[in-house]
């Protein structure tokens, strides 16, 4: 924590929030940053540690408190350099070839080419790189002016700031953001265990997600982006609608996996089918095929009408869905003690599996739907893989359909139940569906990735005592073990060397894995990487939270509570006693010498570094941080503006060093 006068506070905190602002609106608005990230994170931590010292001066509207200094109170306006237009659609094999005959007749006698693409189901985009660089993304808005959400765009790991090769000076590249359909599936769990309404489909969860206002929430979001065309182009223009694709993929610009060519009209409808057998496989939702003539010469004679380009089209599959019985609801209570009522269907065949159970989500779903038990219904797979219930065939009732009623009590603990958003949640954390949740979680994939120990095992566990938390795992034996059904000597000894594996697994998992709400892989990851230990984590207040990328204001009270809960923080002391991995195995690199063995640091004051940098090589070196001075302080590194610590050290008679002498004693030789 910097010290410092009560008369310089004041003074730095304003100059360091108009510093902060100022590299914030170049990073963002202006595309043009001055200083690196580093440099940019220093500032922002130094005005953190100011705030937290002299919280009477702290105000809602620091920098330290939003992303990007500020969540935006509106889109700008943004428009597009060369118009976003959109496609006609075609539903049957007869309408594509009406387009190809179209196409051959103002083609006359010149030969014709086609390319099929996905059509992708997200939010169109265009952005717009400068000399190579990202400048701004649009969304189409009306074709001529959309919103400017370069921030958002920003937050995208596949969208590159800067492209590599040469491309054009100045090109616009229009493709969609999309959320990949795995991470949609997880979205809608984790919303209903946080009693969010659900996304209907990956396409309007990606369409919330990049029109958020705070950036930390499309960057929590994990969606992707593919291109699959330009606007604007600066200069040589490719000759086909290929090699174009080959150029964006060159810079570095994710396009489309699977483009399928033909020449004729046969070879195109034959191309569709094909592309509809396999869409199933790829990582977006689709909702069609795009078919596109080749010839960038030919498409600039053909041209457009008034919404739509003559040289391009979209064929749009039918939506998968399959009629059968809603024979009863049940009600699941989730890891977090949510309750969410599934539909139990009359087994279906739908999109390539057949469906017998379909979430509902929650009681106002239900009523928004007016599903009732004995229905017939419309079901198809959201987003190509979550059962959905998507209609009621109202002209099938009989009058012996019944109206769903949400339990009164938790049907799993019988205990009472509290409602969250428009969740009903079950008040007991000892819930055994809730424990039982919570260990299948904290055992699954996404978290300690323990094998085998998945939903029957863990149930079986559960039912024979041998499991009654998260940390009872580590605690499982042999003898008891091979007494369950199931269970021969070789699977207990893989379950055995599996959670013993899992012991060193890196934070992020085990931050992922214990259930604090709302964090979810990429904040746990966020997390592990800003305070390498959980005990630094849990020392960690709320404005310090905050300023980590993807954390946002209900997150960092909800993390900053859960370590304070006495349950937490005994299963945080089981789990240290059973030899976890709390932190101290990720420690990036091993000490480099040992030049500072023995040696224990306090750092104060600014430094040009920022203070994890200067903590890294202190550890690399062999020596040891702390936060305050003490007798047994070795070294104080002091940069610009210490204050009590210097003095304190200097009463101490600790050798204070400056930064030039720091780096002469920690260079490489
Ligand atoms: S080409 C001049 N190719 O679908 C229009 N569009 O319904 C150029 N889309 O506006 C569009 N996948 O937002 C094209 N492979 C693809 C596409 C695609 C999805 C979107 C795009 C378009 C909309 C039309």
């Amino acid at each position: 924590m910097p010290e410092m006068n009560e008369t310089a506070a004041p003074d730095r905190i304003r100059e360091l929030r108009a510093q902060i602002e100022r590299h914030n609106d170049l990073y963002y608005h202006q595309a043009a940053p001055e200083i690196s990230d580093r440099e940019f994170d220093a500032l922002l931590r130094e005005l953190q540690d100011l705030e937290s010292a002299h919280p009477d001066l702290a105000i809602p509207d620091s920098p330290t408190l939003h992303v990007g200094g500020r969540p935006l109170e509106e889109f700008l306006p943004a428009k597009h350099l060369a118009p976003m237009q959109s496609l006609d659609n075609t539903y049957s094999a007869d309408e594509l070839r009406e387009f190809i005959i179209r196409l051959r007749k103002l083609a006359e006698d010149r030969p014709l080419h086609f390319t099929i693409e996905p059509k992708v189901d997200g939010v169109a985009i265009s952005i717009l790189y400068e000399h190579g660089r990202l400048v701004r993304a649009a969304t189409r808005g009306d074709g001529t002016t959309g919103d400017d959400v370069t921030q958002n765009v920003r937050t995208i790991s596949n969208v590159p700031h800067r492209l590599s090769g040469r491309p054009p000076a100045k090109i616009e590249v229009r493709g969609e953001i999309y959320l990949p359909k795995s991470v949609f599936a997880s979205l809608n769990t984790e919303r209903d265990e946080e009693g969010l309404p659900p996304f209907a489909n990956p396409r309007n969860a990606a369409a919330g997600s990049i029109k958020q206002l705070d950036p930390a929430i499309t960057a929590s979001r994990k969606l992707a982006a593919v291109f699959y065309g330009t606007g604007f182009w600066e200069g040589e223009h490719p000759v086909t609608g290929r090699t174009l694709l080959a150029s964006l993929e060159k810079w570095g610009l994710p396009v489309p996996e699977k483009i399928l060519e033909a020449s004729d009209t046969d070879g195109v409808v034959t191309a569709v089918e094909s592309l509809g057998s396999i869409r199933h496989n790829f990582v977006y939702e689709t909702d069609g095929a795009v078919i596109k003539l080749d010839n960038i010469a030919l498409r600039r004679e053909f041209g457009s009408t008034a919404k739509a380009p003559r040289w391009a089209i979209a064929y749009k599959y039918e939506p998968e869905r399959a009629e059968t019985r809603l024979l009863d609801i049940t009600v699941q209570v989730g890891r977090t003690g949510t309750l969410t009522p599934v539909a139990e269907l009359s087994p279906v065949f739908v999109s390539g599996s057949t469906i017998s159970r379909a979430t509902l989500h929650n009681e106002e779903e239900i009523q928004r739907k007016d599903i009732r038990i004995g229905d017939t219904v419309l079901v198809e797979k959201a987003g190509e893989v979550i059962p959905a219930v998507v209609e009621v065939k109202k002209a099938c009732r009989t009058g012996e359909e019944r109206l769903f009623q949400m339990p009164t009590n938790c049907p799993s603990c019988m205990g009472s139940l509290h409602k969250d958003g428009v969740a009903w949640k079950c008040n007991n954390p000892s819930c055994p569906a809730q424990v039982r949740r919570r260990i299948e979680y904290f055992a699954s994939k996404q978290a300690m990735d323990i094998e085998g120990l998945g939903e029957a095992l863990v149930n079986q566990l559960v039912d024979a005592s041998l499991l009654a938390n998260i940390a009872d795992i580590y605690a499982l034996e042999k003898a008891p073990l091979l007494a369950l059904e199931r269970m021969g000597e070789k699977s207990a000894s893989n379950l055995i060397a599996a959670i013993d594996e899992s012991r060193s697994r890196p934070l992020w998992r085990l931050l992922n894995g214990l259930g604090i709400p709302h964090v979810g892989v990429t904040s746990a990851r966020d997390l592990a990487s800003h305070f390498h230990t959980i005990d630094a984590l849990k020392a960690a207040d709320v404005p310090t939270l905050l300023s980590i990328h993807s954390i946002g204001a209900i997150m960092a009270e909800a993390i900053h509570t859960w370590f304070q809960s006495a349950d937490n923080i005994a299963l945080l002391d089981a789990l240290r006693s059973a030899g976890l991995n709390l932190g101290e195995l990720d420690e990036a690199a091993p000490p480099t010498d040992t030049r500072l063995a023995g040696t224990n640091w306090v750092l104060t004051g600014t430094l040009s570094i920022s203070r994890e940098e200067a903590s890294d090589i202190i550890r690399r070196h062999g020596g040891k941080i702390t936060g305050s001075v003490s007798k047994k302080t070795t070294h104080l590194l002091a940069g610009e503006d210490a204050g009590s610590k210097l003095a304190k050290a200097s009463a101490l008679g600790i050798p204070v060093m400056n930064e030039t002498a720091f780096r002469e004693i920690t260079a490489q030789e």
